[in-house]
């Protein structure tokens, strides 16, 4: 078969060949010598094995920035016939076929999980190196993280090349961050292929063919990990075990975030300041954008923009306000600048292969490039960062890091230390941002005297979750950006990159009122949350809209805000098992058909309790998929039963929102602030009845590493509907809760009494409850109908939070 490929085409003329022979290289993993190649075969953990491919010349080093575990001690079987070898784990049987080298993977039970293409499998076009599956009956595919599109990629490719698309269409691919992992999904299956090559890499989802879907470098290594569990969940779990977590942000971090490009000089950047406080719109931080740099030189301050930064700084954190600012990496090339005499002196920037110093264009003119896949650079750069810290800055944000250079082709023999394998700009581009983002993160840590550093990066490869929040880039003020931003957080939520988030507003060109009311809505329901808007565009603070946005504006703030603590916990939980923020109804509903289609496929949990049903601002209907489960709308309690669609109204205030029965959402009461003030200390506790349910609450100091010594606060909260019973474990960890009561809410339920704590009959009381304000009446002539935003008579019961167990038992 192989060789008859070889004689017809001519071209296709380096497929792997056939099976000689193999042997054992260490406990768990296994080389294979076919005529053509070798093929590395590690066992990893019982859930993940990596394919490793590379012709019989080639040696490549195995070598990953994505990568941080090596392979777990595990007990697999390895059996082998005349035609076949067989490698098994406690989870996945991958079958080897010899005559040619063929692989598929199979389930425990001999299903079929995924198999190579019977001809072509591993294979190779000159340099570049393919891996080519059988697309499986009604396969779909999800993930792959920062790619526009549909939640199921069937049927479209892609291309991994870190690129600045400013303004880029809906559809634009590739745009700013490369992530090369994806889950297939079908027959009741799903599994993970991460495809570890930092070249410009192509994925095929049975694009222009019904036959294969495929991966392919276009040079470098064939290296692929497949993973396999039963749910999306766990796989998403295995990839961010094996590229890492994010870090457990600053809480202050969570809040809102407004941008600017670019407040300046510093008096616009205290007005925005005040005028948040005054008007009472919660805000955490606020940014500075290229122009408080002296003529864009990163690592300097303007001197009159910005003559006494620490002093900003001083005034602005007394207001509860933290600044990030921007840092570029292009290093204006100017002598007698110190940055770019000292890295220049020091070698630490990138260069031809003659040696000469590279230079492209950005914002500061011509500039050299740090090459932060060295070491030395890395550390140079987190000191340079000293200029920006002892000022009290305590966030940063990495742009143009692709890397951008006018007319975006920088050429491809530039050379790139990578870690001292040396590497192209082909090889190394893909990675550049995100080692820029680990330099920032490692600078900041190491400045920061032991608080958490917060980093925002645009670009960046798998593992990028380690040090940054991400953002989508260059979006634009229309409500189709609005909802494919949407798909780009869900989908990277699905890739490891669980703190992600959009322009709020647009960032090119402008937003009406009205979209940029549903666009702070949505926002507050992403995981990073930041408005920003471009040079030489209207103002897009959340009051700039007009009285009524502003009302709107605020509300859903103030409900982020309110809704802390169990953001909080859900961004714990992500640092501990990898699950997104916003997550696509693709993880718990995977094999739902529905929730891949039009508007559905939209939809996502912000943690495990709220579902949010993303609607254009135009529109005055959603279509809305509820999949199995009771829910609950979030505003008016209405319950609805699952596996339903709906046509429900949306009006400006309210966005589409549901609770799953079962969820226990902690809430706290509004604060302006959350890195300055404290809120109440009666902490809210909202258990919507229905069916069971849990939820582990966790809090901490919120901005140092103690945690990690014991100092936190962590305890799991159930609710059994068939006991209709809540039970609020023991607290674990040293930290003392900021709350000292409990206003435990219960959704669902009408009685009035019978609510009991560890058998004594307890005060029921009753509310009439809004999770938002209705917005005033600033037309006193015409004065809408408003849409029901309260909970008449919603019972409660308050208890005090103290550490041990407390048990309510509800009639
Ligand atoms: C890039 C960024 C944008 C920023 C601008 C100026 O376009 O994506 O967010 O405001 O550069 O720094």
């Amino acid at each position: 078969m192989e060789s008859s490929i070889k004689k017809r085409s001519g071209t296709f003329n380096n497929a792997i060949g056939n099976y000689r022979s193999h042997s054992k290289i260490d406990a768990n993993q296994y080389m294979i010598e076919t005529e053509n190649a070798k093929v590395y075969i590690t066992v990893f953990s019982d859930n993940i094995i990596r394919v490793r491919a590379e012709r019989s010349e080639e040696s490549f080093s195995g070598f990953s920035y994505a990568r941080i575990e090596d392979p777990k001690q595990v007990q697999f079987d390895v059996t082998e016939s005349d035609s076949e070898i067989h490698i098994s784990t406690s989870i996945i049987t991958l079958k080897i076929k010899k005559n040619p080298l063929r692989l598929s993977f199979y389930t425990k039970e001999g299903q079929l999980i995924n198999e190579d293409d019977a001809s072509f499998g591993i294979s190779w076009l000159g340099n570049e190196v393919s891996n080519y599956k059988k697309l499986q009956p009604d396969e779909r595919f999800i993930g792959l993280g920062e790619k526009t599109g549909d939640l199921d990629r069937r049927g479209q490719a892609y291309v991994n090349w870190n690129t600045d698309n400013f303004a880029y269409a809906v559809d634009a691919d590739p745009i700013y961050l490369s992530t090369p992992f994806y889950m297939g999904v079908h027959s009741g299956l799903a599994y993970g292929i991460f495809f570890d090559n930092s070249h410009k890499t192509t994925f095929s989802f049975g694009c222009s063919n019904d036959r294969f879907s495929y991966f392919q470098a276009e040079d470098g290594c064939m290296d692929y990990y497949f993973i396999y569990d039963d749910r999306v969940a766990d796989i998403i779990s295995h990839y961010t075990w094996l590229t890492g977590r994010m870090p457990l942000p600053a809480k202050w971090s969570l809040g809102f975030q407004q941008c600017r490009y670019s407040y300046y000089p510093y008096p616009e950047v205290l007005n925005a300041a005040r005028t948040f406080r005054e008007k009472h719109i919660p805000a955490d931080v606020l940014y500075l954008d290229i122009h408080y740099m002296d003529a864009y030189k990163v690592f300097t301050w303007h001197p009159e923009r910005f003559p006494d930064p620490a002093g900003l700084l001083k005034e602005l954190k007394e207001m509860g306000f933290n600044v990030v600012v921007i840092l570029d990496p292009g290093v204006k090339k100017e002598n007698g600048y110190h940055a770019y005499d000292d890295g220049r002196e020091k070698d630490l920037f990138v260069k031809y292969p003659d040696g000469v110093e590279y230079n492209g264009q950005v914002w500061p003119g011509w500039s050299a490039f740090p090459d932060f896949t060295k070491e030395e650079a890395r550390k140079w750069w987190g000191e340079q960062m000293k200029v920006i810290t002892e000022t009290g800055v305590e966030g940063f944000w990495n742009d143009m890091n692709e890397p951008a250079a006018w007319g975006q082709h920088m050429p491809d023999l530039i050379e790139f230390h990578y870690e001292g394998e040396g590497g192209t700009h082909k090889k190394s581009r893909n990675v550049y941002g995100m080692q820029m983002a680990r330099s920032t993160y490692e600078g900041g840590k190491n400045l920061l005297n032991g608080k958490r550093p917060f980093v925002l990066t645009r670009a960046g490869y798998c593992g990028i979750q380690r040090y940054a929040a991400v953002w989508t880039g260059d979006n634009v003020s229309t409500d189709e950006h609005m909802m494919a931003g949407i798909r780009l957080i869900n989908s990277m939520g699905l890739t490891g990159v669980s703190n992600a988030g959009y322009d709020v507003g647009g960032f090119a060109g402008e937003a009406s009122p009205m979209l940029f009311a549903r666009w702070v809505a949505l926002g507050a329901f992403s995981p990073f949350f930041r408005s920003h808007s471009m040079v030489n565009s209207r103002d897009s603070e959340p009051w700039s809209f007009g009285e009524e946005v502003e009302d709107i504006s605020r509300n859903y703030i103030r409900l982020r805000y309110r809704l802390m603590p169990y953001i909080y916990s859900i961004f714990f939980e992500s640092t501990q098992n990898g699950q997104p923020v916003a997550r696509s109804l693709a993880i718990d509903y995977t094999h739902d058909g529905k929730i891949y289609e039009g508007d559905y496929q939209n939809q996502y949990f912000f943690g495990p309790a709220i579902m949010v049903a993303p609607i254009e601002s135009y529109k005055e209907y959603a279509r809305v998929y509820l999949p199995e489960g009771k829910w609950y709308d979030f505003f008016t309690d209405r319950m609805y039963e699952g596996k339903n669609e709906l046509v429900h109204p949306v009006n400006k205030e309210l966005l589409p929102l549901f609770v799953l029965a079962g969820s226990i959402v902690p809430m706290q009461s509004v604060v302006d602030s959350l890195m300055k003030e404290k809120p109440e200390d009666t902490m809210e506790l909202h258990v919507y009845t229905g069916a069971d349910g849990s939820f582990e609450y966790y809090e901490d100091d919120g901005e140092s590493y103690a945690y990690q010594q014991g100092s936190f606060y962590r305890r799991m909260i159930s609710y059994s509907e068939q006991n209709k019973q809540l039970k609020i474990q023991a607290k674990s960890g040293a930290y003392a809760s900021h709350f000292k009561k409990a206003r435990i809410y219960f959704h669902g339920i009408a009685q009035k009494n019978g609510i009991s704590l560890n058998g004594n009959a307890l005060n029921v009381s009753h509310e009439n409850y809004r999770f938002i304000e209705p917005i005033s009446d600033f037309d006193p002539y015409h004065v809408p109908p408003k849409p029901p935003t309260e909970l008449s008579n919603l019972p409660y019961v308050e208890v005090d939070w103290n550490d041990s167990e407390i048990l309510i038992n509800v009639g």
